[in-house]
């Protein structure tokens, strides 16, 4: 469904990227791990349209994205999920919500698609006119998560989104993640918290400065010492 070849992207001529490939399938989750500074996000914001590649090939269900706008990669069907939150916290949350569908065009699509989204967040139904800077660090999470399924994304890429929650936030926002995947939604997610993306996601590439240095399934990376060493601090002896 996404397929990421030979990308090299960065920012001006500074190229950050070198020739990566990614593949994430239909209804799949794919985890993104790799140290500081690897390039994860850049890679994010290349599919996202905030950088254009350098080189190299992004297609989505068949279709060129390289060249797109960040709106129109949105409304290919990716949602997006950016580093550190991503709501505006002086807003309400239906606030929130209704940017989210911004680009649904009419106020009525908007409206029908955040009725749907309410009734997948309850939560939200009850502190809709709550200033979004004043819910917990895990529902501002869930409210980032929330507002990228008003345009019914059938893939989201999100960016370590358990950064800074307490665990009892992480589980509840991999539980909604899951949930999601059950739903049909793919799921490409850059994670420092190896252990979790490992459990949820099929299939793991690891990023090492700017270049692909591992790519396959989730269990098959417990397998490699060099690996586990680097990313899970496990003495692989
Ligand atoms: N706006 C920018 N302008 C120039 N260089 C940047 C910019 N943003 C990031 N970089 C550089 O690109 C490289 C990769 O950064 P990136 O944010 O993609 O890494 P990351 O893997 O997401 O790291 P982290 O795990 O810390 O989030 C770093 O060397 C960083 O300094
Ligand atoms: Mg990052």
């Amino acid at each position: 469904m996404l397929a990421i070849e030979g990308v090299s992207a960065g920012y001006g001529r500074l190229e950050i990227l070198h020739k990566v490939s990614l593949d994430v399938g239909p209804g799949e989750i794919v985890g993104i791990i790799g140290p500081n500074g690897a390039g994860k996000s850049t890679l994010l914001k290349t599919i996202f349209g905030y950088l254009p590649p350098f080189e190299g090939m992004i297609r989505f269900g068949g279709e060129t994205l390289a060249g797109l706008s960040p709106d129109r990669v949105m409304r290919r069907g990716i949602g997006y999920v950016a580093q550190a939150g991503g709501v505006f916290a002086h807003m309400s949350v239906h606030e929130n919500l209704v940017l989210g569908g911004y680009s649904l065009g009419t106020r009525r699509a908007i409206m029908t698609a955040i009725e749907r989204v309410y009734a997948l967040f309850p939560l939200f139904v009850k502190r809709a006119g709550q200033r979004a800077g004043s819910l917990s660090g895990g529902e501002q999470r869930a409210l980032a998560v929330a507002r990228t399924l008003i345009v019914s994304p059938k893939l989201i890429i999100l960016d370590e989104p358990s950064a800074a929650l307490a665990p009892r936030f992480i589980d509840e926002i991999y539980g909604t993640l899951v949930a999601l995947n059950r739903s049909g939604i793919a799921l490409l997610i850059v994670e420092q918290n190896v252990r979790r993306i490992l459990d949820v996601a099929q299939r793991v590439v690891v990023l090492d400065m700017g270049r692909n240095a591992f790519a396959g399934a989730s269990a098959e990376l417990r397998q490699f010492d060099r690996i586990r060493r680097l990313y899970l601090g496990e003495d692989a002896s």
